[in-house]
């Protein structure tokens, strides 16, 4: 067994040491909050924060993580309190089929804790999530009213 240091818990899994962050958090931690889009690093739906950095999971073999925090949506609003990203979400009706949107919430979360104020130019250049829906300017603008909340 191997440990992983996952939304403030240390967790026990099993798997290979090469498979990729992603399918050991959806399939040996049962945290399905985290999706599969392309599997080779370019949609954003995969997204989680490692020691607070945004990253796609589907390209981090599990065994090169170590001790660093993993951080995924199931914890962003763990006490029952919905961050100020999130709220904006559900205010400015964000998702539309939903499936890219953990991973865009979770980029704009790292998005704003390192930029509190970010320009559109820094939101473009952050999130780089792509939408089948296009949902681009509702994040967009979630992002900017998060920023002022
Ligand atoms: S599934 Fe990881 S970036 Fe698309
Ligand atoms: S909301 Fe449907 S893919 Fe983004």
């Amino acid at each position: 067994m191997a440990v992983l240091n996952v939304n403030g818990k240390a967790l026990n899994h099993s798997a290979d040491p090469r498979t990729p962050l992603l399918w050991v958090l959806r399939e040996q931690l049962n945290l399905t909050g985290t999706k599969y889009g392309c599997g080779i690093a370019q949609c954003g739906s995969c997204t989680v924060h490692i020691d607070g950095v945004a990253t796609r999971s589907c390209q981090v073999p599990v065994n090169s993580v170590g001790n660093r925090k993993i951080t995924t949506i199931e914890a962003l609003a763990a006490n029952g309190t919905l961050t100020k990203i999130q709220q904006a979400w559900v205010e400015l009706d964000v998702p539309q089929c939903g499936y890219c949107q953990s991973g865009m919430i979770m980029a704009a979360t790292a998005l704003l804790a390192a930029k509190p104020k970010p320009t559109d130019a820094d939101i473009d250049a952050a999130i780089t999530n792509i939408c089948r829906c296009g949902t681009y300017q509702q994040v967009r603008e979630a992002i900017h009213a998060a920023a002022k909340a």
